[in-house]
């Protein structure tokens, strides 16, 4: 516990225009609208286009969560962000979107974490707000999962999205009502296999075998992703309820990680809180990564559903393998 609480402040989140149904991937490979739908809950997701990097789309989402807030964009002390899909191996993205942003002198860094990158970033911002070392925090989850894409694998290539979702983290006054009661990240590096960009890195070089082979995008195996994500979710989300002496029913949001509609429900059934208190948007924008969640609740709060001073409980699972959960009000 730090000497002060930090808060969500805003939020803010950008798509790119063109959209892929699940009609067009019929087209690409074989699978059916019918099928994605049944299985993920999926209807179509947005794809970024040649021009758009990481950077971009987080950018966009940077300013809306600024431009949301109270803080001034020289009064932003820290940028973190969570993604998998960078720009470049280096420098890192948050650096990119500093010189976008035309911000000097405050430290930026990314955090990967698969799609818990998010939950991750808030969880170290939270700590440096806290400890007062700094006020204002800008955190982003960009992910364009579409650019490490195998067309050819049916398994993966109906599940992703692009997209990002940005907040304005701040220290909380004495009067505010918001502010974030507890987090927890946790991580299992033994099945890191089963959800993986192989090629690219120091293990396997870039070469034209592995871009022959497709060792640079997306490699899942999905059920058994599946079997721990619903396991891993509830098991921070229900520690942070037990430990701040509150259950289900004191929730008056979840907003999960929208990776498959029947991740969301399983969830939600153990946890034993109605899907009418849950956030989904996966139909909309399919798996956009560390982008989810931010991307859900600017959406929720711009649409008036979370409103000021709700308890919510943010809670996701992905590639490390990696899951955490925030409780917060908002
Ligand atoms: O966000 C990070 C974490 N990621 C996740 O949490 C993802 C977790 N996993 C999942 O959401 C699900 O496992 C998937 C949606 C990826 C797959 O659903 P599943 O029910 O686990 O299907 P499966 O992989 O066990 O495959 C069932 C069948 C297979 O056919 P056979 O072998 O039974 O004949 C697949 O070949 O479905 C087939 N299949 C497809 N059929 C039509 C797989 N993908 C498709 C497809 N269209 N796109």
């Amino acid at each position: 516990m730090g000497y002060y609480f930090a808060k969500f402040e805003s939020f803010g989140s950008f798509a790119p225009k063109k959209i892929l149904t699940n009609q067009d991937l019929e087209k690409i490979v074989d699978t059916t609208d019918e099928w994605i739908r049944t299985r993920t809950g999926m209807v179509e997701r947005h794809i970024a286009s040649p021009e758009e990097a990481a950077s971009d789309l987080a950018y966009q989402a940077a300013i809306n969560a600024i431009e949301a807030s109270k803080v001034r964009y020289k009064e932003i002390e820290m940028i973190i962000v969570a993604t998998i899909s960078p720009d470049h191996p280096f420098p890192s993205t948050s650096c990119i979107v500093q010189k976008k942003l035309g911000l000097k002198n405050i430290p930026a860094f990314d955090i990967s974490a698969g799609c818990t990158g998010f939950i991750y970033a808030c969880d170290i911002g939270r700590q440096y707000i806290e400890n007062g070392t700094v006020n204002n925090i800008l955190i982003i989850g960009v992910e364009v999962l579409t650019k490490i894409t195998n067309w050819n694998d049916r398994n993966t290539c109906v599940l992703f999205g692009d997209a990002s979702g940005a907040c304005v983290m701040s220290r909380a006054e004495p009067s505010d009502i918001s502010r974030i009661i507890d987090s927890k990240i946790d991580a299992d590096g033994s099945q890191g296999e089963f959800l993986i960009q192989a090629a690219g890195g120091s293990r396997l070089p870039a070469s034209a075998e592995t871009v022959a082979a497709n060792q640079h995008t997306v490699y899942m195996e999905g059920n058994r992703i599946f079997k721990n994500a619903v396991k891993s979710m509830y098991a921070s989300s229900d520690e942070l309820l037990r430990r701040n002496n509150l259950s289900g029913v004191d929730i008056d949001w979840i907003i999960p990680h929208q990776a498959n509609m029947r991740i969301i429900e399983a969830l939600a059934e153990k946890m034993r809180v109605p899907m009418s208190k849950v956030i989904v948007n996966i139909h909309k924008y399919g798996n956009t990564s560390s982008a989810t969640i931010p991307l859900a609740l600017d959406e929720s709060i711009r649409s008036k559903k979370i409103r000021r001073g709700d308890i919510i409980l943010l809670t996701s699972f992905g590639a490390g393998l990696t899951w955490g959960s925030i409780l917060a009000r908002y």
